[in-house]
């Protein structure tokens, strides 16, 4: 008992402030994670009952329970506790894309208002808890408003990138079978606007689980508003009580869905539960980024990737921070935008993706230099491996080689960022993504499954034990969960990425090892872009591999075997169309840079696309093809390299 408060008075378990802090709690949180999560979660958040067990844990069947017998509601964590302290502190900092247009301060009692008013329209619709709504925005407050009135009645959100089009999101509702979608009626990202709701009206086509349609309006387009389903939010939520009680959930309930792509077939819905992804959220958002009261933290992110749930909703507003949600791009109304909004509100905290440092980076340095910066003192990278180039350029200029980056290495699987350094904590390196959080175990794993024990090595990242914001399973698909993440290296979670770990034990992620590409940050899976490409009634089959970008990371390079009937189409043409065809399935991220049409494509004998070999013809690295005498057709190689484009 004595050690215990002892340990207390010099040590902050919540909050990281040495090094040796680290080390000390590292330790603890791997022999003990029990002790060092109860702890956090004890001290730092509010509960309606306390666990009865910590964490309960079997990566073979696979089942992981965080904080059983707990009840909360994120909400009151996310909101209510604050406005005891709080209230009129500004909660989210609304950022317009158009810098003629007010930028917006949302105060944590506004915060409680426009939610609890939001929740009271859902429960108005029929929604339920444990009813699944599906959110499709741009990034304006009700997109925020939306996602906490879902968690403050229970309801699951799965929020859709207002990117994607009709048939990806269609699929999505389907999915998980959402009985309502929120959405606007257009939605603004440049020098563009995007007709959202006709794009939602078109995959309601398809969706007969939707009963009803919410409207934010933003662009104020004309649109089609179908009786009886299609409401405007706008005078519900002026009617609605101000006040809603919150469900009070028990810590295993889940709190969302989120649509990543896999390697193979239909997204996969990773399910996300209350209690561990709360603890986890807050605690990696507060030392990652160093948060102190008061400071204004920006993430570019949109809230339709999980980078937007963790940290600009849930993980900031559970620490009571101030947080930026941006609607536009970085490139309008010119390419210093960023910085502009990072000297307009004393941005302290900025977190983006590699894939826009890289745009950046390609413009002039005046566009950085015309706008004061000194603000900043924490500067965070996500998505993709950040090259050497990206990162001294981030560090310089942005930086002013004065405020440490942080790799942030994580999954939209695993909730919160799982390998990253602590800012004026761990010393960075460039590349490398550095240690492992407290509670985070990482595994390399060799060729023949075998953990590799020594520094100095390479493998397949896996993580041994799990942490309390790792996916609960696959919304309908329990066994595609076990298959994808428990399987390969059995009792390990695997994560589909390869890394390496330096002498000191820093870790670097090379990439992904499966069929995922990341272009420009997204996630996407081949297969489902095949799939797309094979609807060409031209196309026979086809193949995708990523190559090289030097803005994007990686581009896609489509190999297309086309039917007899269309041998003799203007390929120009075709090339378009195919285009076409995966913007209407997926969405403009999934668009081909090159398309190369051929005969054939490598195969082996029991048929699989040597993708080997198409990768390496892509990245233009015809030297050691590796081996190819198991193909079928040896011969198409050289067709392939040939005809590269
Ligand atoms: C994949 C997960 C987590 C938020 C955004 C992406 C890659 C992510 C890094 C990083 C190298 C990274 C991995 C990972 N990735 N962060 N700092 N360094 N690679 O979420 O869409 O689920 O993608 O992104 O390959 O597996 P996601």
């Amino acid at each position: 008992m004595c050690k215990r408060v002892q340990f207390k008075q010099h040590m902050s378990t919540y909050h990281l402030k040495s090094l040796e802090e680290y080390f000390v709690n590292y330790r603890k949180s791997i022999s003990k994670p029990e002790v060092f999560w109860g702890e956090i979660a004890e001290e730092h958040f509010l509960w309606r009952k306390p666990w009865t067990s910590v964490c309960e844990w079997d990566f073979d069947k696979p089942e992981i329970k965080w904080f059983q017998g707990a009840q909360l509601n994120i909400t009151e964590n996310c909101i209510d506790r604050h406005l005891l302290t709080r209230g009129e502190q500004t909660a989210i900092i609304f950022e317009p894309n158009d810098p003629q247009e007010s930028a917006v301060h949302i105060t944590y009692n506004q915060l409680h208002e426009k939610v609890c008013k939001l929740a009271n329209v859902l429960k108005d619709q029929g929604v339920k808890k444990g009813d699944r709504v599906c959110i499709y925005m741009p990034m304006i407050p009700e997109l925020a408003y939306a996602v906490l009135a879902c968690a403050r009645i229970g309801a699951i959100h799965s929020v859709v990138f207002a990117g994607f089009s009709s048939t990806a999101l269609a699929t999505r509702i389907n999915d998980c079978s959402c009985s309502i979608v929120v959405t606007s009626d257009g939605s603004y990202r440049g020098q563009k606007t995007l007709d959202l709701k006709a794009i939602v009206d078109e995959a309601l086509q398809q969706c007969p689980s939707i009963k009803s349609v919410l409207v934010a309006k933003r662009t104020e387009n004309p649109v089609h508003m179908e009786t009886g389903r299609d409401h405007w939010l706008a005078p519900l939520m002026e009617k609605a009580v101000s006040d809603c009680k919150p469900e009070i959930m028990d810590a295993e309930d889940p709190l969302f869905i989120l649509y990543t792509s896999g390697s193979t077939g239909k997204p996969k819905g990773m399910l996300h539960s209350c209690g561990g992804y709360m603890v986890y959220t807050a605690y990696t958002f507060k030392n990652v980024f160093q948060y102190k009261n008061g400071d204004v933290y920006w993430c570019t992110a949109d809230i339709g990737w999980i980078t937007g749930h963790s940290y600009i909703v849930y993980g900031p507003l559970a620490n009571g921070a101030t947080t930026l949600m941006f609607e536009g791009v970085p490139s309008y109304p010119d390419y210093d935008r960023f910085w502009e909004v990072v000297a307009k509100h004393g941005v302290n905290q900025f977190y983006t993706a590699p894939t826009a440092i890289r745009a950046l980076a390609k413009e002039s340095l005046e566009h950085t230099k015309k706008h004061d910066l000194s603000s900043l003192k924490v500067l965070g990278t996500v998505g993709e491996p950040i090259n050497e180039e990206a990162w001294h350029w981030y560090n310089d200029n942005i930086g002013d080689k004065n405020c440490p980056i942080v790799d942030t290495w994580w999954q939209t699987e695993t909730g919160g960022i799982l390998i990253s350094p602590i800012p004026f904590l761990t010393p960075t390196k460039p590349t490398y993504a550095t240690l492992p959080l407290p509670g985070i175990r990482p595994v390399l794993m060799d060729e023949t499954g075998s953990p590799i024990e020594n520094n100095s090595a390479q493998g397949r990242l896996c993580i041994a034990q799990p942490w309390p914001s790792i996916a609960r399973s696959i919304w309908g698909d329990h066994q595609r969960y076990k298959d994808t993440y428990f399987s390969a290296f059995p009792g390990y979670y695997f994560t589909g990425d390869g890394a390496l770990r330096d002498e000191v034990g820093y870790y670097r992620i090379t990439g992904r090892v499966d069929d995922v590409i990341i272009v420009s940050g997204h996630n996407l899976g081949t297969a489902p872009i095949e799939d797309a490409i094979n609807e060409h009634p031209a196309v026979a089959e086809s193949a995708i591999v990523g190559f090289p970008h030097d803005v994007k990371g990686n581009a896609l390079y489509g190999y297309v075997i086309l039917k007899e009937t269309g041998a003799d189409r203007n390929t120009e043409n075709l090339k378009k169309e195919i285009n076409q065809i995966i913007t209407e399935h997926i969405g403009p991220i999934a668009k081909l840079d090159k398309i190369q049409f051929t005969p054939g494509l490598p195969k082996t004998r029991s048929g699989k696309i040597m993708r080997r070999i198409l990768r390496k013809i892509a990245h233009n690295e015809l030297d050691n093809l590796g081996d190819t005498s198991t193909l079928l057709n040896p011969d198409i190689v050289e067709h392939l390299i040939e005809n590269r484009l």
